[in-house]
């Protein structure tokens, strides 16, 4: 079969012949490219896979004729076929696009566990509202009843903010004078310290992302003195240790989404052999949503 193969850090990602998958396997019909991905490419992924190595790993697609969406037993998503991990096989709503279906888990898993462990969620703001898990985060935080502000970089991407619900939508530069209960934020680095004065009192911060830069630690004191929570958020160590909440909170979303309450953006969708562009779109900063690999 055909796979995206990454034989070093940096190289080119090209469609070679690959070996077929064992196990439980998924007919991928489209392969999810998340930040992660990028990260592992460029050799900065804290937990490096051995390579060669196919990138990926949550998709959508077919399995004994059932329509799916998964995540993979570990990569291997760029791929015409991929083995999946049996226990995170969710079955897709009837009106979802596989495109969709490989857009969803990740990111809103991401927004959602955070935002249902929050006792007081009444004004969020999601920074990189555009982008993968923000635009999951503003969906999710207004159908809770949030009022919600959003961050982005740039008018278009602001724009896009908006129709997936933000109230308000600012530059990254412009939330100073914002007070909220809630701060989503996948951008770390600068944009994490300056939204720590932001917070209500026992208000919180979920660090889930670090696109600008890795995060400067808040003094505990001051966090007391403010009664502000930092709280730290990893999908993928929480499906290792609490795989019940997690397929919970799936199963919570997946019914959201049959009953249109949300609907997961796919910004762009590349053919498989086109992976390298999809990569570029993203590095370049111009994606917004969830860019999607189509075998
Ligand atoms: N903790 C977890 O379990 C978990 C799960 C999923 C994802 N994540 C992390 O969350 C982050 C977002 O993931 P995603 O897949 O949803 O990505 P994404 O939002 O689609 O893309 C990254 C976003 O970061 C923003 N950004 C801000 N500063 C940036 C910079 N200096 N360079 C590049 N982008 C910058 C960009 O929006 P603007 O141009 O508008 O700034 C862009 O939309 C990533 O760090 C990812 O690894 C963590």
């Amino acid at each position: 079969m055909n796979a995206v193969v990454l034989r070093e850090v940096g190289g080119d990602l090209a469609l070679e012949e690959w070996e077929e998958p064992s196990g439980v396997v998924v007919d991928v019909r489209a392969a999810g490219v998340n930040f992660a991905d990028v990260l592992i490419r460029r050799g900065l992924y804290p937990q490096m896979p051995e390579l060669p190595y196919v990138l990926g790993n949550e998709v959508a697609g077919e399995l004994d004729g059932r329509r799916v969406c998964a995540w993979s037993a570990g990569g291997g998503g760029y791929a015409e076929r991929v083995e999946v991990d049996p226990a995170w096989v969710f079955e897709l709503p009837a009106a979802a696009s596989f495109a969709a279906g490989a857009a969803f888990l990740t990111t809103y898993l991401t927004a959602y566990v955070p935002l249902t462990s929050i006792v007081r969620a009444e004004s969020v703001l999601v920074h990189a509202g555009s982008g993968g898990v923000g635009s999951a985060a503003i969906q999710l935080a207004k159908h809770r009843g949030a009022f919600v502000y959003a961050t982005a970089s740039t008018d278009e991407k602001r724009e896009v903010a908006r129709r997936m619900g933000a109230d308000e939508v600012r530059g990254y530069d412009e939330i100073d004078d914002l007070r909220v209960d809630v701060v989503l934020d996948p951008v770390g680095g600068e944009t994490f310290t300056r939204s720590l004065p932001l917070l209500n009192p026992l208000g919180t911060i979920v660090a889930i992302g670090f696109t600008s830069g890795l995060w400067h630690d808040p003094s505990v004191q001051w966090l007391v003195g403010r009664n502000a929570s930092v709280f730290g958020f990893y999908l993928g160590r929480l499906l290792r240790l609490a795989p019940e909440l997690v397929r919970e909170r799936a199963d919570e979303l997946l019914s959201l989404w049959g009953e249109g309450a949300i609907d997961p953006l796919v910004g762009a969708t590349y053919p498989l052999a086109d992976a390298r562009d999809a990569h570029a779109l993203i590095e370049a900063r111009r994606h917004v949503g969830k860019v999607v690999l189509e075998p």
